[in-house]
């Protein structure tokens, strides 16, 4: 535990923000204080990334609001500044890394010069390595997975301010990131509040919040309804405040496995190094790996997002064209991927058009306007089971908060009854309340006799979803853990070890 936390450096008074028909902050009161890790906390649409966007300028708080920023008593000091990591990292998707990073910084004139670019592309790769990434770093950031992407913005966000007295606002930097990278950002984290930085850390994983908070914060409904000091928090307690009441224990479902519905051979990709793998009918298997493990490939590859170097998929024995998502989608494959804004969802269409999307071509021509009714009113009801918030589906998926455009894209799929499922992240960015739905509907889709296939960096997720979980490391599957095995802890074992069991196996690379 940190001593005492200093001064204020951030007042929050009274904040409301107010869209059409619709009130996203209601009176907020928040003081961050020199020294302290607050934690955000509060379901899907309760106000979370407002407060942020409001803090940054992005919108405009409603008349009676007040933020100000404290410089230290007596001094003629500058008063604190605020730096940010958005939900959507805001990131410039064509421009590389090294690029990315030296936006904003205002030393640059025009375009880089040659030593200059130099220079900065070793500093780059300093501070990735900071967090234990390497990524390539003059590469467009676009072609960067999720979590790669995540580390860029996080090392923009923390670079060049260390010892000074600023605020750092984290809107769930690790809704993607693999737990051991994550360990490093929350090193980095107690590193600048350490050094007299306040940070409000927002997260949906409660194990976080926990690990990393001084105090927590709950929003719902856009308005404060709790703030406590963590020696005061246990997990139970942090539920209540974030769903307003206990959550019900999951049922698992007994599901029948059927026939192998989804078999993959020696499957090669970047990083995967010739996988292969079973699903039945009604099976939910997990993929887990560290960063360049290759599970953050293997769903899109097997989709034909990516194309494979080599390899065999066949759903229920038909082989798949390899590297076509038409034509997986026309074999009964869904792919629900973990870069929500670029593969995942059209941001620019309503709810209801994203959730037709991918059923589309079997109605249009085919059935006419009375099935595009009953699309409307289908559309509705997916709505309602996710618990979509509000639950609006003409509204554009813009305007739902992130863990609600989320759940418009799991809908979006278990909606076509699919053969074969590949979830990757399924639940990013989704409160736990809400998460306990998804699970419910990812199983029933299992029991329906879709073969699901769940790659995430959540452990948590991973033992309450599946039935068994593959471990991947250096492009293989290494270790497979199922029935009582399958625990958190075992699926976080030091992967040193669990090569040494492969090697011990008497596997070659
Ligand atoms: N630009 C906007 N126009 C209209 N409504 C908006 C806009 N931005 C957010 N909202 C609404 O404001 C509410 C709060 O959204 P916000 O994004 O702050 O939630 P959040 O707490 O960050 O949720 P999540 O955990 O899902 O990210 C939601 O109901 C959302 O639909
Ligand atoms: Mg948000």
């Amino acid at each position: 535990m940190r001593a005492l936390t200093g001064d204020p450096l951030l007042r929050v008074r009274s904040l409301s923000k107010t869209f059409p028909g619709l009130t996203a902050l209601d009176g907020v009161n928040l003081t961050v204080h020199s020294g302290e890790i607050v934690a955000l906390v509060g379901q899907n649409g309760s106000g979370k990334s407002t407060l942020v966007k409001t803090l940054a300028g992005l919108y405009s708080p409603d008349p009676g609001s007040v933020i100000e920023l404290i410089p230290r008593a007596g001094e003629s000091e500058q008063p604190p500044r605020l730096y940010f990591i958005h939900q959507d990292l805001g990131l410039i998707p064509t421009l590389s890394a090294v690029e990315n990073l030296d936006l904003g910084k205002p030393h640059r004139l025009g375009g880089l010069l040659p030593t200059h670019a130099r220079r900065e592309r070793r500093h780059a790769r300093e501070l990735i390595a900071e967090l234990g990434a390497s990524i390539e770093v003059d590469e467009p950031v676009q072609g960067l997975s999720a979590s790669e992407r995540a580390i860029i913005a996080i090392v923009r966000a923390l670079d060049g301010w260390e010892g000074r007295r600023h605020v750092l606002v984290l809107d769930e930097p690790t809704a993607a990131l693999p737990s051991q990278e994550a360990e490093k950002l929350f090193s980095a984290v107690r590193g600048v509040a350490a050094q007299g930085a306040g940070v409000v850390f927002i997260s949906h994983h409660l194990d976080e919040v926990m690990q990393l908070a001084d105090r927590v914060v709950a929003l719902r409904g856009g308005r404060v309804v709790a703030d406590e000091p963590i020696e005061d928090v246990d997990r139970a307690s942090l539920v209540r405040m974030i769903v307003g009441q206990e959550l019900s224990a999951a049922e698992s479902s007994a599901r029948e496995l059927g026939d192998v519905a989804l078999q993959v051979v020696d499957l090669y990709g970047e990083e995967i190094d010739g996988v292969s793998l079973e699903v039945r009918a009604g099976e939910i298997v997990g993929v887990t790996g560290i960063l360049g493990s290759g599970r953050e490939e293997l769903a899109s590859l097997i989709f034909g997002q990516n194309r494979p170097h080599a390899g065999t998929i066949r759903v229920h024995g038909r082989p798949l064209a390899a590297g076509r998502p038409r034509a997986s989608i026309a074999a009964g494959v869904g792919f629900v991927p973990a870069d929500r804004p670029a593969l995942g969802a059209v941001m620019t269409l309503t709810a209801k058009e994203n959730l037709t999307l991918p059923a589309l071509r079997t109605v249009t021509g085919v059935l006419g306007w009375i099935s595009r009714r009953g699309e409307a009113r289908d559309a509705d009801a997916w709505a309602g089971e996710v618990e979509l918030e509000p639950r609006n589906v003409d509204r554009p998926l813009t305007l739902f908060s992130g863990g609600n455009q989320q759940k418009i894209v799991l809908a979006k799929w278990l909606r076509t009854s699919p053969k074969v499922l590949l979830l990757d992240e399924p639940s990013q960015g989704v409160d736990v309340g809400a998460k306990a739905a998804l699970y419910g509907l990812i199983s029933r889709s299992a029991e329906a006799g879709a073969a699901v296939l769940v790659s995430s960096s959540d452990t948590e997720e991973l033992v309450a979803l599946c039935d068994r979980v593959l471990v991947m490391r250096d492009g293989l599957v290494v270790t497979e853990v199922a029935g009582a095995d399958l625990t958190e802890e075992a699926l976080l074992a030091d992967p040193l070890s669990d090569s040494a069991r492969f090697e011990r196996s008497g596997s070659e690379k």
